[in-house]
Formats: structure tokens, sequence, C-alpha cells
């Protein structure tokens, strides 16, 4: 009898007696408890108040019993810590007060270092929820270089990263010390969340599906194969991102031992693409969480048995959890995973 939990036996490519589940966003705005807690905090403020971030993160633990818990942070929580000026608008996302347009924006803002001690309070809030989990395993996380370069390039969230894709190709050597800079301060915040106890890491590249292949090979994947390698193989690392359809192979060649996929993409395909070595996590169709049981309870009858074909699966979403989710779906979701 293993004592290891079926979340990390399913990452490392043992298929666990029952079927994992978690999901992406499960700690925030879904849940009225979360909006209680943050009642009055701004969301960078509660990020770095320890008892609030663990408090969040062990919230979805106890309401749906999902087999992980994801560290309640922010992908732009390190830039922050590094004095960077960066703020979370509610309702659109990190927004930085200087974009990095020329060579002075970027001069500036790769001076801003990122020391292990200026990660205190994430330490302190990892400790935290894990003294409150149990042997429920937490999940650490880091947003990739290329997701980040694209907010900090753009000032914040846009569309289709225009600025971000002209900048890699108009000045490589100005996105290469871009890049590089935000893969140590990524690969900082990862080491100081596995220090402190993380069991896992995911990496976050959700907008990496704007990339043509060969783009993300030369432009991406170098920088986000550096952050992951700051765990140094210590626990495995998930690597997620959209519309990753025919990137899938070269996410993994930035050492990813489990790979996150969207909804755009059968499991089963995913497996095939990936040679069926790799673990896979996904990837329920974030907008089948709306619609009547039946419909969902089909669509997750197929995303387990397309799961199969993978040497294990973890059960998630194709991306976050929509801020108007009942949660009562959520939970509904977690006792037919383990039922099934
Ligand atoms: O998954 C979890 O529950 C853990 C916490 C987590 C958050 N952000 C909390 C959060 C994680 C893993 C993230 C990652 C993140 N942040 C990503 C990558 C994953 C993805 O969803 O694509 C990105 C791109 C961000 C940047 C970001 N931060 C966005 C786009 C937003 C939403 C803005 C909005 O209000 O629509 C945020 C804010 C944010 N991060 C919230 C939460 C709970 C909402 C804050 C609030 O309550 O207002």
């Amino acid at each position: 009898m293993s004592t290891e939990s079926a979340l990390l036996q399913a990452y490392r490519g043992v298929r666990p007696e029952r079927l994992p589940v978690w999901f992406m966003r499960q700690a925030g705005r879904s849940l009225p408890e979360y909006k209680a807690t943050r009642a009055g905090t701004a969301m960078l403020d509660a990020c770095l108040t320890p008892d609030l971030a663990a408090e969040i993160t062990l919230q979805p633990v106890r309401r749906h019993g999902v087999d992980a818990a994801i560290f309640f942070s922010d992908i732009v929580v390190p830039l922050k810590l590094a004095g960077v000026d960066v703020d979370i608008v509610p309702g659109r996302g990190p927004v930085f007060a200087r974009p990095i347009r020329d060579a002075d924006d970027l001069a500036d803002l790769v001076a801003h270092d990122l020391p292990d001690d200026a990660l205190a309070p994430i330490e302190e809030a990892v400790a935290r929820t894990i003294a409150g989990l149990g042997d429920t395993p937490l999940i650490g996380f880091a947003g990739a270089p290329f997701t980040l370069a694209a907010y900090l390039v753009e000032g914040g969230p846009s569309k289709d990263q225009l600025r971000a894709r002209t900048l890699m190709h108009a000045d490589p050597e100005a996105w290469r010390t871009l890049a590089d800079y935000l893969a140590r301060i990524s690969g900082a915040f990862l080491r100081a969340q596995v220090r402190a106890g993380a069991s896992a890491v995911q990496l976050f590249d959700s907008w990496a599906g704007g990339l043509s292949e060969a783009d993300y090979r030369e432009h991406a994947l170098p920088a986000s194969t550096t952050a992951i390698a700051a765990v140094d193989g210590a626990v495995p690392a998930v690597h997620f991102g959209t519309g990753t359809a025919l990137l899938l192979g070269a996410m993994r060649d930035a050492g990813a031992d489990v790979i996150g996929v969207d909804h755009r993409v059968p499991l089963d395909r995913a497996s095939e693409v990936l040679g069926g070595t790799t673990p896979l996590q996904g990837n329920i169709d974030p907008a089948l969480l709306a619609a009547p049981w039946p419909v969902l309870e089909r669509h997750l009858e197929e995303v387990v048995a397309a799961g199969r074909a993978a040497p294990a699966h973890v059960l998630n979403l194709g991306h976050g959890v929509p801020p108007e989710t009942d949660p009562g779906v959520l939970t509904r979701i977690v006792e037919w995973a383990h039922r099934s």
C-alpha cells in the first residue's frame, strides 16, 4: 500500500486507485467564504498576508474535498515582491505602472532583484497552509516568462499579446533579457514554495497558444525551461497553457513531468501526440459548468474515458473556474470523480 497521495501518484505516472481532481482557480471568486475573507482587502495585499493566503487556499479543500490545494497567490506576486509597480485591477487583471516599451524601461525592470528573504511572506503562507492541510498536497505555481512578458510589455491584459510578439522579433536581444529576468523571478517564486513544503508545482503559460511552435521553441521555451529547472526536480512539475494543441511536445521539452491540457484537445489525442508516456491534467470545458448536470456528466465521462489513454490522469478544468460558477457543481464533480 502506498501512502503517497493520489495526486502525486498520478503526477509520477502511476494510475492511482481513485481519480484525483482539483480545479484551476478553485481558490477564489466562486466561493462566498472567499468573498467574505477578502472583503476590504486588495488582491495583492491578501496574497502577501500569510494568514489570509493560507485561509483562502484551504477554503476549497474544506468545501469540495479536492485532492490538492493550489496556493492562493498570483503570477505577478514575485514581481510585486521585487518592488515592481503592479496592481491587480478587479475584473481586469494585472496592470503595470511602467510598461516595457524601450531600453530604459527594460533596464529599470531588470534592476529589481528578488532576494530570497523578500519571499518570506510566501514561505510563511505556504507553511501555514500545509499545517492546515493534513494529508492533502499543496501545489505551488508561477507564471511562465512569456505570459508574464505579455502583461509587462502591454502594461496590462491584452487579447493577442501583440506588443510582446512584436518585441521578440524586432529586438530578440531585449526579449531574451526580459525573458531571462522573468525566468529568474518565477524560478525564485517556485523555489520558495517548494522550500516551504509544496508537493508539486505548476507553471502557467496561459497565453502560450498565441505563439507558433517555431516562435515558442525559440523565444519562450528556453526561459520556461530555466523557470522549471529552478526546483531541480525536487517535486513534479506540471506545465499548462491554453490553445496549445500544437505546442504540447515543446511544453514537455521545457522539463515538465505532467502536461495540463485545455478543453480544445481531447486527452487521448494529447496523449498520442506525447507518445503515451506523459501524465495529463485536464480538461473539463469550463463552459459546461453552467450546463444542466446530465450534460456536464456526459462531458465528464468523455473526459475521463479519453484520459485513460494517458499513463495517469488528474481531472481538472481546461482553464480557470469562471467567477459565476455555482460552487455546488464543483463539489458534485469531486464526488462524481471519487465514485467513478
Ligand atoms: O488557482 C487558484 O485558485 C490559485 C490562485 C491563482 C490566482 N491567479 C488567484 C487570482 C492562480 C494560480 C492564478 C494564476 C494567474 N493569474 C494566471 C494564470 C492562470 C490563468 O487563469 O490563466 C494569470 C494569467 C493571472 C493574472 C490574473 N490575476 C488575472 C487574469 C486575474 C483576473 C482578473 C479579474 O478580476 O478578472 C487575476 C486576479 C486573480 N488572481 C483573482 C484570483 C482569485 C481574482 C481577484 C479578485 O477576487 O478580484
